[in-house]
């Protein structure tokens, strides 16, 4: 596409360029502009679309895992689930219904999920309109938050957006649960950054600019990260930025199958969604789940027993990030 700013081009869709008089292809190729404009961890986009009639089939891009900082594909899968739900959220607004068969082939484990459309679907009662509009609009927020409180009411149409059966949302403002995080994100940073491959692999995908750095501030923080442990520094203003949020929450689920990440991808950004929505900001905080033992202490914090920690966040009150993250052009992710 000319002159495509990746910051900008893919987050100006407008729902009125819905291709109505076109065939049943351009129109699920048109959902996917949606999909791509989903949350993923180091914003690697690890996603492939094949639109074939009236299905999209959705394939993880494994050449875009974080080997390092997520070795059993987790947040890999959940990133994709992400983008998943915003399909679907679109699929609904636009008159679909839809069928996902998820993990369809177990010869082929990169297929996630191929999804049937039907027209005249009924939508969800969980993903309502506002969803929708906020998919154009959602960014994550890395700002201080302030100490504003979030209602009983928002708690509440968070927790709505849990609908999916052993996948649970636990929300806090327990000062003495918030210590305890921030321990064990002090904690994590200070092991990450002592892995010269932890480092190396963070470096690698800010050179490759995915948080919307300049090309050559870009180049120039990935050889600071990869040479340079900034531990403490991360471990500091992740700890302030931790201190200034009025809620943390929690996704976690009873299992830990790949359709289950998959589907916590979903839930979590149907979350993103609804706080954006209420104009709440959010960022995930996944350290403290990417190291074993300290997922593990995070676990025993959760007041129900046998729950897998799979994605904490903090939430809060803030001033607006000034620019979205950039997206690949859609020609890239659909084959
Ligand atoms: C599974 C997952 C894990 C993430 N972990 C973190 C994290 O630990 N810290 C953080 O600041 N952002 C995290 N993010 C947010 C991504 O960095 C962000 O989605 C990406 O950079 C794109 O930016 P956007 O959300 O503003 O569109 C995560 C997102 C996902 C989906």
């Amino acid at each position: 596409m000319e002159n495509y700013h990746p910051k900008v081009t893919p987050w100006q869709i407008d729902e009125q360029d819905f291709p109505h008089n076109r065939d049943a292809t351009e129109k699920l190729r048109f959902l996917v502009r949606y999909a791509i404009l989903a949350p993923s961890s180091h914003n690697t986009q690890p996603w492939i679309f094949s639109v074939d009639g009236d299905e999209i089939r959705v394939f993880v891009d494994k050449t875009r895992w974080l080997k390092v900082a997520d070795p059993d594909q987790r947040e890999l899968h959940m990133s994709v689930g992400c983008a998943l739900e915003n399909l679907l959220i679109a699929a609904e607004h636009f008159g679909y219904g839809h069928e996902v068969n998820y993990f369809p082939d177990s010869d082929r484990e990169e297929l996630v999920a191929r999804v049937k459309f039907m027209p005249q679907g009924k939508p969800s009662p969980f993903r309502g309109p506002e969803l929708f509009d906020a998919i154009p609009v959602r960014h994550t927020n890395h700002q201080f938050y302030t100490s504003r409180p979030i209602s009983q009411y928002y708690q509440q149409r968070l927790q709505d957006c849990c609908v999916e059966e052993d996948i649970y949302l636990y929300l806090t403002n327990d000062p003495e649960i918030k210590r305890k995080v921030d321990d064990l994100i002090t904690r994590a940073d200070a092991t990450q950054f002592a892995d010269p491959a932890f480092r190396e692999e963070l470096g690698y995908w800010i050179g490759q600019g995915v948080f919307g750095t300049p090309w050559l501030l870009a180049k120039l923080a990935q050889l600071a990260v990869s040479h340079v442990n900034f531990g403490k520094v991360v471990a500091k203003t992740d700890s302030e930025v931790l201190m200034s949020s009025p809620v943390l929450g929690l996704l976690s689920s009873k299992g830990n199958d790949r359709k289950t990440q998959v589907k916590v991808g979903q839930v979590f950004e149907r979350i993103y969604l609804t706080a954006a929505a209420l104009g709440i900001s959010l960022q995930p905080m996944s350290q403290i789940v990417q190291i074993a033992e300290i997922r593990a202490e995070l676990a025993k914090l959760i007041p129900v027993a046998d729950r897998f920690p799979q994605q904490p966040f903090r939430l809060g009150y803030a001033k607006s990030e000034t620019e979205h993250t950039p997206r690949r052009p859609l020609k890239e992710v659909l084959v």
